[in-house]
């Protein structure tokens, strides 16, 4: 009997609290749905227009766009006068994001956060709501990373950027960067990785992986051929749709396939009269067709041309928004000028991927990412970057012991990353002082307080650091009799040789790519007076972009390329002085003799004195292909690097001398030096060119041996596919590999050819017809 009424009890309490339950979600639905990956047609079917507009577009309310220097001039103009930064990127849940979606509390839709960049993380670094900190870690830029061609280290600074992401409650960077440069004024090369499409593509796609490893996204940036920043809101590049596909969306193609970035971000610019956020073609047929893409693409910031044809094209969501483009969006569905199936394709792109996000997940984060585990892996990742371009006489490593005279201002204040949205809020950065005298190398004193006081007083009169500026310095003139009293009491010379790189301008010719005068002379002056006390002379190139060498480099003894090393810059450069690290990176880009020996520099930044058209009229001869294919001579070559330690190449072969589908070459990279190193090897080919034009060579593969002590060796493989080989005929518009002999090349760089094996292929290979991807150009911009 009692049991019974126990019974009926709980059954009358689980009625009870299931019609509670009931009731509750009658009366809110945000209980009913959350989102998740199997219930994303029901979340789009129940949105209204208006919902399904607003999660296309950013929450941002501000249409400012930061000013651009006018057609045809080189120089950005200020901000508005009293502009204050800190009202453009913080409206959000993240202060200092670059960006926020939309919420739909009744779906469970999340707003996602979206923040920068290239080199770590940038959000603001204090909230006025708390006393902690939120900095993060500057790591080396993306230059650097790429000169180590070591796509394991990449993955690993991807992971920690990630955390940081992850843990500051961001849910998408705005990373990797990785336009081709093809020019050496490009203002944001140092946010990019390489004149070669295989390193670009193959270092995008390790980053991606490594920072998505942390259940966080990527922006892949800027799709496509975003080459110059004059005018980059509107310039239209004038291409061929074979330079097109081989040469400036290959890496994009591989990173897409090998990283598969959650989103992809479109560039700015036009190409052959269509901006990029409009083209069906590239966002639709080539990213998502032949790509298989699966993510969202979102617009560069504030690129706001027309927000229909930009839904139409499949450019999902435009950022960082603006409720003007939301009404256009909503008028056009309203009189039937865009169906609102694309409104749903879009908002399906979006959802798919934000059911992944740590903001769907509802993830916990912590404010707390490991940045003292971060700052190790940026000093690692900084030395293993950087390029040793001359090393006479055994000038480097430093004796044990010595003490330094330090000239130019770099060696008192480094430059470590550039300006602009790859700029990170980071706690320190380490300077060379301090990173030499950790490790027992002293410093002349002297020196050091006259070079203070001198940057000191420069920039006591400028604004200070922030995002958008880094204060520029005129390179001191060192009186001679400073430069002797060094030269007595010190064993060595650096001067450093520094430059500031920055989105919104491209770079000068004069005084930035060519020295200024006080830079040469001083390279003179110093050289001159520690070469007659029979002492060495070490340069250190502090710069994003790549810098004329070949009129300077005779007077010095050393040359130690250190691009933007990130917080950890003056440890990373003084492990690698010493020979604590020894130094393995290459080049990703060449170092000319002058502009004029840059294939594009007759079209740059624009063409034909009009002032919104870029001719790319090189073609595919960009960086090494112009240089070997046409014997213009660099100062130093695409590859290039040397080492304290040297390398023998031996056993090259392959398994078979035919190709038809792929075969194995491999061969083994001696240490035949007396330091332990790490060697960079790379493939290049030669083809036949009997039906292609094509150029002299064209790297298809590098690898990078592990430390390899005095007298080790190890083998390396490489796997060549006939695919690598294959042109893009634009006539038939299919991919070819033309029959013939080809020559693989085993090199030590783009110039130091080791070893040759030559294969054949004997029929012409073809792959599956593509779409014609650009509008035929008109006369008047045709090429
Ligand atoms: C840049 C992007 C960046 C975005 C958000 C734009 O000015 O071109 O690279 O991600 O701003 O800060």
């Amino acid at each position: 009997m009692k049991l019974s009424r126990n019974i009926l009890k709980l059954v009358l309490m689980s009625l009870w609290v299931c019609l509670v339950l009931n009731l509750k979600a009658q009366t809110n639905p945000a209980e009913i749905l959350q989102l998740n990956s199997s219930n994303i047609q029901e979340a789009i079917r129940n949105l209204a227009l208006e919902g399904k507009v607003r999660i296309l577009v950013g929450t941002s309310k501000m249409p400012f766009i930061p000013p651009q220097p006018a057609p045809g001039a080189f120089t950005k103009p200020p901000l508005p006068e009293g502009f204050d930064f800190s009202t453009l990127f913080s409206e959000g849940k993240v202060q200092g994001a670059a960006g926020d979606s939309y919420q739909v509390d009744s779906m469970g839709i999340p707003s996602i956060v979206f923040a920068d960049g290239p080199a770590g993380l940038r959000i603001d670094p204090h909230r006025k709501s708390t006393d902690s900190t939120f900095y993060c870690t500057a790591f080396p830029i993306a230059t650097l990373l790429a000169s180590s061609w070591d796509t394991a280290l990449v993955y690993k600074v991807g992971n920690a950027m990630g955390n940081e992401v992850l843990e500051y409650g961001v849910d998408i960077l705005l990373a990797p960067g990785m336009n081709l440069k093809r020019n050496p004024l490009t203002g944001r090369n140092f946010e990019y990785y390489s004149e070669d499409p295989i390193v670009s593509g193959k270092m995008a796609a390790s980053m991606i992986k490594g920072i998505q490893s942390n259940g966080v996204g990527t922006s892949l940036k800027h799709f496509a051929v975003n080459n110059q920043e004059t005018y980059r809101n509107g310039i239209n590049v004038i291409i061929d749709e074979r330079t097109l596909r081989e040469t400036y969306l290959k890496g994009f193609g591989i990173a897409v396939k090998e990283g598969k970035p959650w989103t992809i971000m479109t560039s700015y610019n036009q190409i052959n009269n269509v901006y990029l956020s409009e083209s069906e073609n590239l966002l639709t047929e080539v990213l998502r067709n032949e790509w298989g893409f699966k993510g969202f693409v979102l617009t560069d910031w504030w690129a706001e041309h027309d927000p229909v044809a930009q839904m139409k094209a499949g450019n999902d969501m435009l950022l960082p928004g603006h409720p003007d483009q939301i009404s256009a969006i909503i008028n056009a569905v309203r009189n039937g000028q865009l169906s609102e199936d694309v409104i749903d394709r879009n908002l399906e792109h979006i959802l798919s991927i934000m059911v992944k996000t740590p903001a769907c997940k509802k993830y916990r984060f912590t404010n707390k990412p490991d940045l003292i585990a971060h700052t190790a892996i940026a000093r690692k990742a900084a030395s293993e970057g950087m390029v040793l371009l001359k090393n006479d006489g055994g000038a480097l490593p430093l004796k044990s012991k010595s003490k330094v005279a330090l000239f130019g201002t770099g060696s008192y204040d480094l430059i470590i990353g550039g300006s602009g949205s790859g700029y990170v809020n980071r706690a320190y950065k380490v300077e060379l002082t301090k990173g030499l005298i950790l490790q027992h190398i002293a410093i002349c004193d002297t020196l050091a307080t006259v070079y203070t006081g001198y940057i000191n007083e420069v920039k006591s009169k400028l604004p200070a650091e922030n995002f958008w500026f880094i204060p520029g310095i005129e390179e001191y003139k060192v009186p001679k009799e400073l430069i002797e009293a060094a030269a007595m009491e010190s064993d060595i010379a650096v001067v450093t040789l520094r430059r500031i790189s920055g989105e919104g301008t491209d770079r000068q010719l004069m005084n930035d790519f060519y020295l200024t005068n006080n830079e040469q002379e001083l390279i003179k002056n110093v050289s001159g007076v520690f070469h007659q006390h029979n002492k060495k002379v070490i340069i250190l190139i502090n710069s994003g972009g790549v810098i004329e060498s070949a009129s300077w480099k005779k007077f010095v003894d050393a040359i130690l390329l250190v691009h933007l090393p990130g917080q950890e810059a003056g440890n990373a450069i003084a492990d690698v002085l010493t020979g604590k690290i020894n130094p393995s990176g290459k080049l990703t880009s060449t170092y000319p003799v002058n502009y004029g020996d840059v294939a594009s520099s007759k079209n740059f930044p624009l063409s034909d004195g009009n002032p919104s058209i870029v001719k790319y009229k090189e073609g595919i001869y960009v960086g090494y292909k112009y240089n070997t294919t046409f014997k213009v001579v660099p100062s130093f070559e695409f590859g290039f690097g040397l080492s304290y330690t040297t390398f023998t190449y031996e056993k090259a072969k392959v398994n078979n001398n035919i190709l038809t589908d792929s075969l194995i070459l491999s061969f083994v990279v001696k240490n035949v030096g007396k330091l332990a190193g790490n060697e960079i090897a790379q493939l290049y080919i030669h083809a036949p060119g009997k039906t292609m034009e094509k150029p002299d060579i064209e790297l298809i593969d590098f690898a990078k041996t592990k430390l390899l002590k005095p007298g080790e060796f190890q083998q390396i493989k490489m796997i060549v596919k006939a695919d690598d080989l294959a042109s893009f005929d634009a006539k038939r518009l299919v991919w070819v590999t033309e029959p013939g002999e080809y020559v693989l090349k085993i090199a030590a760089s783009s110039a130091n050819i080791i070893k040759e094996i030559k294969v054949q292929v004997p029929k012409e290979i073809i792959t599956k017809k593509v779409n014609r991807i650009l509008p035929v150009p008109d006369k008047k911009n045709d090429l």
